[in-house]
């Protein structure tokens, strides 16, 4: 049984209850999830041919030092860096090292800052110099997939109809959607109830109510949605070593639909402009 509480009264960790936030949660989350996506921002033009993966980590461990924040995966059940990167056939959780991006890679950098306790969770696809088209239809394709899912959130539906959009309209486009990874709630939590998947049907899942926050990052794949984590325990990598994409945007249910929390302050949430 799903059960909601207000966000004040719940314990602090994820007993399964989804949290109702109030205007100073949403006002918190604003905060949090403007300064990752600033960051995001500022990241763009660093991402070029020969830099490298923990350069990027470094300048979004400095970005958060520098504003008051720190990253929600540092020390998080053992990872040690300020994001995660991951290139190619990297699906997520990609870990930053010291091998040079190459020009035709496409790059997810995801970053969630804490801030004041709240938790901003983005990421977005980078080209590294020219890539090739079907790596840019792969990108147009996961970033409308991600919008498609943003607009199915509104109060009174359920979580389902945020995979069913996504889901639809990927393989519509002869892409596939990755099952083993999902959004998830947040606010003072990184991780918290409820699941939000990518995939699905309309009918499934817990209903939307105003003050509800959660990600939506889907993970699509040119090729087979399967995929494996390597021995380093944390780098999933699609099975078939097909490109895989993601992007990702925190989210609130408001009385008509949603906010979404970390759009872009330069207009750079798109793939393909400028950056
Ligand atoms: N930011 C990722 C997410 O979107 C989580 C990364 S956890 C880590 O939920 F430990 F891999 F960094
Ligand atoms: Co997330
Ligand atoms: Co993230």
């Amino acid at each position: 049984m799903v059960s909601y509480i207000a966000a004040e009264l719940a314990p602090q960790k994820n007993n399964g209850q989804i949290r109702l936030y109030g205007e100073d949660g949403f006002e918190g989350m604003r905060k949090a999830c403007q300064l990752t996506a600033q960051c995001l921002d500022a990241l763009a033009p660093m991402v070029v041919p020969g830099v490298t993966t923990d350069a990027i980590d470094k300048f979004v461990f400095e970005f958060g030092r520098d504003h008051g924040a720190l990253p929600a995966t540092m020390n998080y059940r053992g990872y040690t860096k300020s994001s995660c990167t991951s290139i190619n056939h990297v699906v997520c959780h990609g870990i930053p090292n010291d091998k040079p991006l190459r020009d035709g890679d496409i790059v997810n950098i995801d970053v969630t800052l804490v801030v004041d306790g709240w938790h901003g969770d983005s990421s977005r696809m980078y080209p590294v110099g020219q890539i090739k088209r079907a790596a840019e239809r792969l990108l147009e394709v996961t970033h409308e997939s991600m919008m498609r899912g943003i607009a199915a959130v509104k109060p009174g539906a359920r979580t389902g109809a945020i995979g069913e959009a996504i889901q639809t309209y990927a393989e519509a486009e002869r892409c596939s959607v990755v099952r083993d990874f999902c959004g998830h709630g947040l606010g003072r939590l990184f991780h918290d109830a409820p699941n939000i998947l990518h995939y699905g049907r309309a009918n499934e899942g817990p209903e939307m109510r105003p003050g509800m926050i959660f990600t939506i990052e889907p993970m699509i794949n040119l090729g087979k949605p399967h995929v494996k984590v390597l021995a380093d325990g944390w780098t999933a990598v699609t099975r078939d070593r097909s490109l895989s994409a993601q992007y990702e945007h925190t989210v609130g249910v408001t009385e008509t639909g949603c906010e979404i929390f970390t759009l872009s302050p330069g207009g750079l949430d798109r793939p393909g402009l400028p950056g």
